[in-house]
């Protein structure tokens, strides 16, 4: 197994999530956040980017992983749902990247259903090639090519999550 150089390196993924931070608290600037954080992947992220908000929020944690079937369809498992009641409440869904769209868009229909004031979300990264549902990324960190990347959360079964950086993951050969 092979970890290539960053990707991105700690000082831009650091530099962009006070920005997005940013953005997020002149947005909702006057109102409460819920900010959701979707586990595993998002975590580190996560941490970073609500210690940068400037804004009241509760935090919550949602669990789940999606299984793309075919092309066009994908399930997702809730393994831990929220505990927060988000009836007209602003949810901030944050996760570690977009990448088929599957789980966010599935993640969104579900808490929709609960009517949530707003749901938004944030992914630190956007692997647009590869999307087959359509979900509006509202706060979007950086647009990264369709290769498989690990660390700063990102894992390679379950493996390489702490690494501070964002590298591309190669299996030797
Ligand atoms: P989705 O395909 O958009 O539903 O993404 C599902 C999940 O796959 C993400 O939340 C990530 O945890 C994981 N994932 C997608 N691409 C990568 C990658 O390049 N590295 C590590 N995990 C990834
Ligand atoms: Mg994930």
């Amino acid at each position: 197994m092979v970890i290539g150089k960053p990707l991105l390196t700690v000082e831009q993924i650091q530099k962009r999530v006070r920005e997005l931070a940013d953005k997020i608290t002149k947005d909702y600037n006057g109102k409460e956040l819920i900010a959701v954080c979707i586990l595993n992947g998002a975590f580190m992220f996560f941490a970073d980017l609500v210690r940068h908000i400037r804004v009241p929020l509760k935090v919550d944690f949602v669990s789940c992983s999606s299984y793309v079937k075919t092309d066009t369809t994908g399930e997702v498992k809730v393994h831990q749902d929220l505990r927060e009641d988000i009836k007209d409440k602003h949810v901030l869904l944050v996760e570690d990247i977009a990448d088929t769209g599957v789980t966010l868009n599935f993640l969104r229909e579900h808490l929709m259903q609960r009517g949530p004031a707003s749901i938004k979300i944030c992914a630190l990264l956007d692997k647009k090639e590869r999307r087959i549902a359509e979900i509006p990324l509202d706060y979007a960190g950086f647009s990264i090519p369709n290769k498989y990347v690990v660390g700063y959360g990102l894992d390679y079964s379950n493996r390489f999550r702490n690494l501070p950086y964002i590298a591309i993951f190669k299996k030797s050969t």
